[in-house]
This record gives C-alpha cells, structure tokens and sequence, in this order.
C-alpha cells in the first residue's frame, strides 16, 4: 500500500450552483452541473486527501469517499466552508449566485394582479473571504469563467480576490464547455499563465489535484 501524496491533507471543494430562495417553492439559480467540482474532489481523494466537499444543489451524482456537505444559499456555502476549517488548500470550483433575494416570503406568493418586485442584497464573495480570513488555507484556488478576454480578466480577478491560483475558462456558448463534458483552461499564478489542452473535466481535475499535491510537498520542503 502506498499512501497518496496528499495523503494526511484536508482540502475543501465547493462546487455546484447555489439556489436563492424567493418563496418556499421558488428560486433564483444558474446552469452550473457541478461537474467540474465533483470531478476535483474525487481526483483529490485518490491522491490520498481527506476532503470536505461543499456542494449546492448539483445535476451531478457526488463524488463517493469524500465528506459531503449539502448547502442550498451562498451564507450557507460560506458557513459551511468556515465550519470546515481549517484545510491545507481550497478549491473554489462553486457558481455561488452573486445576488439574494431580501423581501421573499415565507409563504408561497399569490398571482393577485400586482406584479412581484424582488429586492436583491449582493452575495458574500467566499473565494475572496476565504484568501483574506485568519485561518487562510495555505493554497486557495479560484475559478474564473469568462466569455472575452479570459487571461487579462482572470488574472485581475487573482489579485482582486487575494487567491494564489485562478483556472479561467472560457464559457462562451461556441466552445460548449458550459454542460459539457469537456474543458480547456489556463492556469494563472503568481509566475505567468499556463494553457492547458483541452481534455476531459476528469482529467482538468486529475492534472490538478496533481498540481496541488506537488505545490503543498514543495512548501513542506522549503
Ligand atoms: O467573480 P466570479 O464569480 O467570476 O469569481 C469566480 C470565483 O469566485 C470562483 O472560484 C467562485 O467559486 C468564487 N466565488 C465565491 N463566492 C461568490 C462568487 C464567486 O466563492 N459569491
């Protein structure tokens, strides 16, 4: 038997949409499957790493081996992530909603003639909470889906959330990774922009569970 190399780790994941509720049977969400980030957490685990994974209401069946944690709202998401601290690294491959909705109702609303104003607040930013908290995972690893400049847009979004890594793809309908089973990303650190082929979401998540786990024995070692 041969330990993994990220054997004795913790890593967070997020990932999933996440549903802002307006009634008890409406919500505000998006298109996001979870793919991506169910594809992550299992290629952390077979690198030999505990990993709590932090999921919205995903198409997607969740990943086995791991510890589940379903949330539905972005204060949800970002307590639970909280909860899960402390972590070697985090994942943030989540589409949280950037808005709520604060003047919903506990009741199912009524079709009474008036149309329904919805008020929205703005979501907290968990990626940027999380690469600013006092128990900061020692790698925090961002998303960033963009549809035109994705280099210049993603690597703005690194230093404006305070992580160490981005993964920007490009989602424009043309491409089909939005749903689909592919990607191809470029990853953004400190020290320049690396494009990845494109490949699988499997293998997008292997290369980088692979990438994590020689990053934290590199930070061990120094
Ligand atoms: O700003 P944008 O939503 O494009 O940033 C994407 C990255 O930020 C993803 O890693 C996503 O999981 C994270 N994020 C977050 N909380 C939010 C919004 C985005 O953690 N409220």
């Amino acid at each position: 038997f041969e330990p993994g190399p990220l054997a004795g780790r913790h890593v967070i994941v997020t990932s999933g949409p996440t549903h802002e509720p307006i009634d008890p049977v409406r919500y505000l969400a998006n298109r996001s499957s979870g793919a991506q980030g169910t594809a992550i957490a299992a290629a952390l685990r077979d690198l030999g790493a505990r990993v709590s994974f932090v999921t919205g209401p995903a198409t997607v069946p969740q990943p086995v081996g791991v510890q589940v944690i379903r949330v539905e709202t972005a204060q949800q998401m970002r307590d639970a992530v909280e909860a899960a601290l402390p972590a070697d690294a985090a994942v943030m491959a989540a589409a949280v909603a950037d808005w709520r909705v604060v003047n919903g109702s506990d009741q199912k609303m009524k079709k009474t003639g008036d149309l329904p104003s919805l008020q929205m607040a703005e979501n907290p930013d968990i990626l940027a909470w999380l690469s600013r908290a006092p128990q900061r995972p020692g790698l925090v690893v961002g998303f960033a889906a963009e549809t035109q400049d994705v280099l210049a847009h993603a690597t703005a979004k690194r230093s404006r959330k305070g992580c160490d890594w981005i993964v920007a793809n490009d989602v424009s309908p043309a491409t089909g990774i939005m749903g689909g089973t592919e990607n191809a990303v470029t990853l953004i650190t400190a020290t320049g922009a690396e494009d990845w082929p494109r490949m699988g979401k499997d293998a997008v998540a292997a290369r980088l569970a692979a990438r994590i786990a020689k990053e934290l024995a590199a930070r061990v070692a120094k």
